[in-house]
């Protein structure tokens, strides 16, 4: 590996990764992407349009790429304000990533699915094959990426993996456009507001990873000999999973003055198609995965880091 290409770099992920894969590799060059022209970060930038293909294309050889970590997408809210945008950057931009990487003959691409390739039709606690049956955009879109990632891999033998993701909690960059961004407000609005109101209900139960989790699991999957892994894009990592009113209650134990109300809106329907648990038994024995945050661990660190950057903001 000498160069890393990270595509949605100014998103939630991508904020956090390309900091951490530069430090880890100190001897890779990581080259940070996004469609935003000039944006305020360090290291090596480039404004790259996924849905591009030329863009995608001069980058990968001006840099001499190698590895790809393909984060451009957009999440599940926001899809259903746009399936067309949603299903061009996130199957279109995907198909340029491989259809680049087939020609350049990439090493490796690491492309996040989603718990939502699952719906309604899903029992609880699922495995990487049981049924999806999406009913967002989104995760046809991711049901899409699964399928060709495996599908590049078979034919043209692309070394292509993922992780399904489920919502993830921190605290640099807020994430915009999901449905499980009301894991990521409570925590921004009861530090600087004391109070929050949910758009889902009290009682919805989503899994969830805080993000230094996510980051490890990316990586470590990375990092995996191809020959120990049986899944390309569809391994279900589980970390945690709990409501709204139990992260509202472990919130005010340490913001005195949080207040939680719940006024569930249409993403609530999108809540409830996705399962609140995931089996995630073939990542534990594959690659090693395994969660460091509990809930009470990350709600403190969590807390602590906004009422840092809080209290330095007003000072
Ligand atoms: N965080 C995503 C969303 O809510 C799920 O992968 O859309």
């Amino acid at each position: 590996m000498d160069t890393i290409l990270v595509t949605g770099a100014l998103g939630q992920i991508g904020s956090e990764l390309v900091p951490t894969l530069r430090t880890r590799y100190e001897d890779v060059e990581v080259v940070a992407s996004d469609i935003e022209p000039d944006p305020d970060v360090s290291g090596p930038y480039e404004a790259v349009d996924v849905t591009d293909r030329a863009q995608l294309e001069a980058i990968i050889e001006e840099y001499d790429v190698d590895t790809v970590f393909h984060l451009a997408a957009l999440l599940s809210a926001a899809g259903e304000q746009n399936p067309d945008r949603a299903f061009n950057v996130n199957v279109g931009g995907l198909h340029n990533v491989l259809e680049v990487g087939r020609e350049y003959k990439l090493d490796r691409i690491v492309v996040p699915s989603s718990i939502a390739v699952y719906g309604p039709a899903t029992p609880d606690n699922p495995s990487e094959r049981t049924i999806r049956s999406p009913t967002t955009m989104y995760g046809i879109t991711k049901v899409l990426a699964e399928n060709l990632g495996a599908y590049y891999h078979k034919k043209y033998n692309l070394d292509v993996r993922g992780i399904r993701l489920p919502g993830i909690v921190s605290h640099k960059t807020r994430p915009n456009g999901g449905t499980t961004d009301y894991a990521v407000d409570a925590f921004y609005e009861a530090v600087w507001e004391g109070e929050y109101t949910y758009f889902i209900r009290e009682d919805t139960r989503l899994p969830m990873v805080y993000m230094s989790d996510a980051i490890d699991a990316l990586i470590t999957l990375a990092e995996a000999e191809e020959s120990d892994l049986q899944y390309q894009c569809e391994y279900n990592i589980s970390a945690l999973s709990f409501t709204a009113k139990e992260l509202s209650k472990r919130i005010e134990e340490r913001v005195d003055e949080f207040q939680a109300r719940y006024e569930p809106d249409e993403r609530q329907s999108i809540a409830d198609s996705w399962p609140s648990t995931l089996d995630d038994t073939a990542a534990r024995s594959d690659w090693g995965w395994s969660a460091e945050y509990d809930l009470d661990k990350m709600v403190d660190e969590m807390v602590h880091s906004l009422r840092q950057r809080a209290e330095r903001a007003l000072s």
